[in-house]
């Protein structure tokens, strides 16, 4: 592939920091910003499911510790997210394991620890509600369609009916979360930490202090991944420093270990999806989607969540009638949230299960199925928007069986195996809607940017995204190089501060690059046009709606849901050991038109990165709760990730399809890569285990120990 100029790498401008180990977290700090003392803060989890709380005693405190709850804070009781349901502090009752009841605060760790152990919570047990399977309280309820769905399955050869499960999926960021709060001496509070949102934590803090809105100011420390993990949870952890702080009069830090990060913190939704398909002439005529999230104890972000989920549920195929009803239920565990993809892994799973099965009874060959129903330009999408833009799925689905042989290894891995060891390939389309979903971009969002440019000619960056390992220092540096015509070491990024930067949005939804990097080439055009040398000026660009947009309604549940789609193909071809179960990944083909590459390495290492973690969701990364509500899986022994071992032989790819609203045709890329693995994953395990006839796979993920199962069936 020929790269623009834009596109060739160049060494991240946080690189040499890192590299040398000198870049500060938020727990490498040794003192607080005017030298002081940093205190330890450390949160005192609820140990059950649902109760109500009698009453904490605490045991002695010795001089300098101080315990703090839900009766210190001088605001409300609420974290500010989408809903407010989710208190800083437990009320008078306990909903999930691991809820914050308090903080135990002071300056030395072990008599923190001691003083947490010490510590005894009265609890009137309440029943508490783990099935999501008879859960009934809905934090949230959507439903559409379009067509007729009676007379199509009135009318149909086959009507298919299944259910598809998926999992949690912990985003594992090599930082764990952890945050900070300093007293300033002007009376406001300083609040840093690991976080992708910085304006988010502000709205947060400043509700629960009850402060003015330069009371509070949030800055963004260096930040050791995100992948959604560190989008709403943040908020939550910088409300009870920042009182904890507030009480203190001191510097409060609170960091969690690994296993408070791993059971406490949010996942992605494990979900279950009921779909209906009625068949006509070879051809699906109408889907019925139903879509259950288990959102966890509160509300946090499962609407929007939910949302993504629902919109991608008839995949990447035009179904000329279709019914989706989505509900995001409420369980007495640890609230789930954001992790890359945002509910659309969990549609996808399903959409592409059903059509592989589908196609399987139909003996029609899979890949054909799905060509046949492709969307194309000019379609209208589930939620009758448009697909504005070329649709370069079926290019896309070409370039991957030139470099996989994925048509004739499929034909190959048919045949009956017998062997100890068995192969299968596997394939999956989707697409990932490019920027915040809906009207949110005009109505939520409404992003600022501005360029500052000094008296020395070179130009600062003020944007409110962060960096989280996805390369947006370098990129958004390389914009405003690329427009002003400037040495790229002319132009920085600085980590946001919400004292110096304005609002341009949360880093999240794969739009920072899109959206805000669009607003920051049209700001360098500005400031060309204005540009004198030797002195400071400032402009300032703001979000506007394409015109192109038909808008979306959410009561309706209907227009454009995004501007545009990032598009992906991956092929998984796989080698079970019928022994152990294990499946050892062959190839890992993936294909992604995320428009214009900002930075070919950046971009190539999002699509490499987003793709291991889809294979470990399909595979190893498993996470549940036992039946009082406890995660057991909560350290790396018991949790696996994929390392770059599981996976040899992973070729990515990118094919091109410029989007003119981005910033030289750039369209979201982050979350892309992983949305489809799955489907691609568990296609190739069930054609390893002789097809969908012997053994329906339709759970994600699949584990060597669930193979080991479906093994023992046929063997019976
Ligand atoms: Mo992201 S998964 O939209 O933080």
């Amino acid at each position: 592939m020929v790269l623009e100029k834009i596109s060739e790498s160049v060494v991240k401008k946080d690189h040499a920091p890192k590299m040398a180990g000198e870049s500060i977290y938020v727990a490498d700090y040794n003192t607080a910003k005017d030298g002081s003392r940093i205190l330890t803060g450390k949160v005192l989890h609820a140990k059950i499911a649902r109760a109500k709380v009698l009453g904490v005693d605490l045991p002695e405190m010795p001089d300098g510790y101080l315990y703090v709850d839900a009766k210190d804070i001088p605001g409300d009781n609420n974290v500010n997210i989408v809903l407010d349901d989710m208190p800083v502090f437990c009320r008078d009752t306990v909903e999930y394991i691991g809820e914050a009841i308090g903080m135990v605060v002071g300056p030395d760790e072990k008599e923190v620890d001691r003083i947490l152990s010490a510590i005894e919570v009265r609890y009137e047990e309440l029943p508490p509600v783990l099935d999501l399977r008879t859960a009934k309280e809905a934090f949230f309820t959507y439903e559409y369609g379009h067509g007729d769905m009676e007379k199509a399955f009135a009318e149909a050869d086959h009507v298919y009916e299944e259910e598809f499960e998926t999992g949690y999926q912990e985003q594992t960021y090599l930082e764990t979360q952890g945050m900070m709060a300093e007293p300033e001496a002007d009376g406001s509070m300083y609040v840093h930490g690991s976080m992708q949102c910085i304006y988010y934590v502000h709205g947060a803090v400043k509700r629960v202090l009850n402060c003015e809105q330069d009371g509070v100011h949030i800055f963004q420390d260096v930040t050791g991944g995100g992948f959604g993990g560190k989008e709403a949870f943040p908020s939550i952890l910088a409300t009870q420093v920042a009182v904890a702080a507030k009480k203190a009069n001191a510097p409060v830090r609170c960091v969690f270990d690994r296993r408070e990060d791993m059971e406490y913190t949010s996942k992605r939704h494990p979900s279950i999806c009921r779909y209906r398909a009625a068949v006509k002439d070879g051809k699906v005529t109408a889907m019925d989607c139903d879509v259950v999230f288990n959102a966890g104890a509160y509300s946090t972000l499962s609407a929007v969540v939910l949302q993504r989920g629902l919109i991608a549920a008839p995949g990447v195929y035009n179904i000329p009638n279709i019914h989706v009803t989505g509900r995001a239920l409420k369980t007495n565990t640890s609230p789930c949230g954001a992790y890359r993809g945002f509910g659309a892994p969990q549609t996808f799973f399903a959409i592409e299960r059903i059509m592989d099965h589908i196609a399987q009874d139909l003996s029609i060959e899979p890949l054909a199925f799905r060509e046949a129903h492709l969307v194309k330009e000019g379609d209208s999408t589930s939620t009758c928007g448009r697909y504005h833009f070329p649709v370069p799925l079926q290019d896309m689905i070409n370039e991957i069986d030139k470099v996989s042989d994925f048509r004739k290894k499929r034909i190959e891995y048919n045949k009956p195996q017998t062997g100890r060891y068995r192969r299968g390939i596997g394939i999956s389309l989707n697409f990932h809607g490019a920027g915040f979903t809906g009207s949110g971009e005009r109505d939520i969002i409404k992003a600022v940017t501005r360029l500052r440019k000094y008296a020395d000619g070179s130009v600062e960056i003020l944007a409110s995204n962060g960096e989280i390992g996805q390369g947006v220092r370098t990129t958004f540096c390389k914009i405003v190089a690329n427009e002003l015509n400037l040495p790229l070491s002319k132009v920085r990024y600085e980590h946001p501060d919400t004292a110096r930067v304005p609002d341009s949005g949360p880093t999240v939804a794969s739009r920072s690059l899109m959206t805000v990097g669009e607003l920051l080439r049209r700001a360098s055009i500005q400031l060309r046009e204005i540009w004198e040398d030797g002195i400071e000026q400032e402009v300032e660009e703001r979000y506007r709606q394409p015109d192109f947009l038909i808008p979306f309604d959410l009561d309706k549940f209907e227009g454009d849901a995004y501007p545009t789609y990032a598009w992906a193909v991956n092929a998984v071809e796989l080698e079970v050991d019928t022994y152990t179960g294990i499946a050892q990944v062959l190839g890992a083909y993936g294909n992604f038109d995320v428009g214009t590459p900002m930075d070919y390495n950046i971009v190539m290492g999002q699509m490499e990165g987003g793709f291991l973690q889809g294979i470990g969701y399909s595979s190893i990364e498993k996470m549940d709760y036992d039946n009082k509500g406890r995660i057991r899986n909560n350290s790396f022994s018991d949790y696996l990730i994929p390392t770059t071992k599981d996976v040899p032989n992973m070729q990515c790819m990118l094919h091109v399809v410029k989007y003119p609203d981005g910033p030289y045709g750039a369209k979201g890329a982050g979350e892309l890569p992983l949305v489809g693995v799955p489907g691609a994953y568990v296609s190739a395990l069930e054609q390893a285990l002789g097809g969908c006839k012997k053994h329906s796979l339709n759970h994600a993920p699949f584990t060597a120990e669930d193979t080991l199962l479906e093994l023992m069936k046929e063997a019976e």
